[in-house]
């Protein structure tokens, strides 16, 4: 007997990734069309809120008419969008497009989490070729979340951010050397060439910019603070935050031009010597030997080489999404809806 395919339509508006995508029994990415608002945002750090609505708004049918070109919606089984966290007025765009086609066309409609479907990224990367139960991180914008999954539906959240999530601490680190570089411009003429083009390139979302420019720099040469913390299973970024706006502002008349690069590889060392750290420490706290890792942040190469690393020196599974998989996207929200819809 030929098994009947399942198609699920997957919406995400959660945050400032207007997407839609077609997945088919579950890992299968038929489209996985994002439309990003960073641009939009750049210009302020950070999501505006009634901006990401906004624009949600506006792309929402045109993601999700080029998700389905070529497709018969009418053969879709089911239709999942972000229900939650996010940014109320964003998350309320998908809803009221999903529950409105669903009703439209008959098709059953599921809300999905968001973390879940981070962690479905990884899922969705290895075609669900991974042994339960493992350890789950999440690191993105808006969340970090450590947790234990147990099976497709069920996972244990062991510990959150106290304060920011570290991709904000990207973002707010790139924030903070655009106001150092605007501070001190008129005092280093000499420089100005090299500052209006680092200027060019410090924009929102803070993550990738700060790769590439640690990739110039010396991660060691300043001392940030580490937030290992380890007696608990939360996160604390803010005060790494802290620690840099103080930093820069003591370098107010010292500047030198590699400054920028070093500050950018102190402080991505520092995140990821924290976040490596604590995992490690924690997997063998709970005997685990399965870790995955998963949002925005764990698209950067340089914790990726440091975990990969550090599990096969310590014979610890590491699996990461794919890279296009890590950032927000709707193809995660329609394997996870599909696994919770159909109860598997
Ligand atoms: O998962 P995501 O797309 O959105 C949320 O659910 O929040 O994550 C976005 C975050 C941003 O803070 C961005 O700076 C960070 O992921 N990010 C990175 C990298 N690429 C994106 N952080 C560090 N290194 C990167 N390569
Ligand atoms: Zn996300």
């Amino acid at each position: 007997m030929v098994k009947k395919k399942i198609y699920t339509l997957g919406i995400e508006t959660s945050c400032d990734e207007t997407s839609a995508s077609v997945v088919d029994n579950k890992y299968n990415i038929l489209s996985n069309i994002v439309f990003s608002q960073q641009k939009l945002h750049s210009l302020y750090f950070g999501v505006v809120p009634e901006l990401a609505s906004r624009t949600h708004y506006e792309k929402i049918h045109f993601v999700i008419e080029k998700a389905l070109k070529n497709f018969d919606i009418k053969k879709i089984n089911l239709i999942a969008y972000t229900g939650k966290p996010g940014l109320k007025g964003a998350l309320l765009v998908g809803k009221i497009v999903a529950k409105t086609l669903g009703y439209i066309y008959s098709i059953p409609t599921i809300a999905v989490d968001h973390l879940w479907g981070h962690i479905y990224s990884i899922l969705l990367t290895y075609k669900g070729d991974i042994k339960f139960p493992f350890l789950s991180v999440v690191i993105s914008g808006g969340h970090t979340e450590l947790s234990i999954v147990y099976s497709f539906t069920e996972r244990k959240i062991l510990g959150e951010t106290r304060d920011d999530a570290v991709g904000e601490a990207f973002d707010k680190t790139v924030k903070m050397l655009v106001e150092y570089i605007n501070k001190i411009k008129k005092y280093y003429t000499k420089n100005l060439k090299f500052l209006n083009k680092c200027l060019k390139h410090l924009k929102y979302p803070g993550g990738p910019v700060v790769e590439r420019f640690a990739n110039y720099g010396d991660p060691y040469s300043i001392n940030f603070p580490k937030p290992y913390m380890l007696e608990t299973y939360d996160f604390s970024f803010s005060g790494l935050k802290t620690a840099v706006f103080y930093y820069l502002n003591s370098k107010l008349k010292d500047f030198y031009p590699k400054l920028i690069f070093d500050v950018c590889a102190s402080f991505q060392e520092t995140v990821v010597d924290t976040i490596t750290t604590k995992i490690l420490h924690i997997t063998k706290k709970l005997n685990c030997e399965i870790v995955c890792i998963s949002g925005g942040v764990s698209a950067n190469g340089y914790l990726r080489e440091k975990m990969l690393d550090l599990g096969k020196k310590n014979n610890i599974k590491v699996y990461f999404p794919k890279k296009d998989l890590s950032t927000d996207n709707a193809a995660m929200i329609a394997s996870a809806g599909a696994h919770f819809y159909f109860n598997s």
